[in-house]
């Protein structure tokens, strides 16, 4: 049985504006609108703040509970995968990150990345109606263009995960071009949810509907059920040609699934298979 969360698609567009106040994002707004039995009852909403990240881990470190959430509505030092920054201007995302404490193995906490992927898919998909897909390991797109990112870092503890932070940068009412002081190589063509949409999303209802999705997503893994297969389904790299770099090294291949934990199987030329875990991944002409 699917763990995807189901909110009502928005069918108005007229609902999609922010009339309401749905865009603005406060604690008293987060507050008021949580419908989740423990993600977001911790919470914490800052204006500005370097990296909603580095907050929610030294959170972590204090011993705050599961589900504590950190959403700013701007960062000067946001992080991205790989060491890069994660840029947006005030009011446009949605920058958030979220504390668990799994029951699960280091090498197996690509699946707490992949039910959070998912969870944003149903969200968004729930909110806007737009068809999103996932890359490898952990981007969001739309209409083959990056809306989004989940940054999950770990606090280890004699080799066992004390807790992750999962953070989630999304583009919701971003116009891509003023990410343009960004160095090509570090840029995929961007998009937004309202680039995409043509109308701006409340992003309150937006963030409201995720903490929803993240929570029923946690609950299935917690009770043992893996996301892979659905995450899988949603990759838009599986049964292409692709080049994948990171950690100093280039490889090319046809990407021919992912294992349980995460692993990209890659096909090589040469016919072998190899596993990778981390880098990124460009899609390249077959042929
Ligand atoms: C990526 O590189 O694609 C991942 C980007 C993750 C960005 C989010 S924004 C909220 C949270 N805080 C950070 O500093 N980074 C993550």
């Amino acid at each position: 049985m699917s763990a995807a969360y189901r909110a009502p698609v928005a069918t108005d567009p007229a609902g999609l504006s922010d009339e309401g106040g749905m865009d603005r994002l406060s604690s008293e707004g987060i507050r008021e609108g949580l419908r989740t039995t423990f993600v977001g009852h911790e919470l914490v909403y800052l204006e500005e703040v370097e990296s909603t990240n580095a907050v929610a881990r030294r959170l972590g470190q204090e011993g705050a509970a599961e589900g504590t959430l950190v959403v700013a509505d701007y960062q000067s030092a946001g992080r991205g995968r790989l060491g890069r920054r994660w840029q947006a201007p005030p009011g446009s995302s949605l920058l958030l990150s979220l504390l668990f404490r799994p029951s699960l193995a280091p090498a197996q906490m690509q699946r707490l990345t992949m039910a959070c992927g998912l969870a944003v898919a149903d969200a968004i998909e729930a909110r806007t109606g737009l068809r999103v897909g996932l890359k490898w390991p952990n981007d969001v797109v739309i209409g083959g263009r990056k809306a989004g990112g989940i940054l999950t870092e770990l606090e280890l503890q004699g080799g066992a995960v004390a807790f992750a932070v999962v953070g989630i940068g999304l583009n919701v009412n971003l116009d891509p071009g003023t990410l343009a002081d960004l160095p090509e190589d570090t840029r995929p063509p961007a998009t937004s949810l309202s680039q995409a949409l043509g109308q701006p999303v409340p992003r309150l209802t937006l963030l409201l509907t995720l903490l929803e999705a993240v929570e029923v997503r946690y609950l299935a893994l917690r009770q043992g059920r893996s996301p892979h297969r659905e995450w899988a389904e949603r990759l838009t790299t599986l049964g292409r040609r692709v080049v994948v770099s990171g950690a100093g090294r280039r490889l090319e291949g046809v990407a021919v699934g992912v294992e349980a934990d995460g692993a990209l199987q890659l096909r090589l030329d040469d016919g072998r298979l190899e596993a990778v875990w981390a880098g990124d991944v460009s899609l390249r002409p077959m042929g």
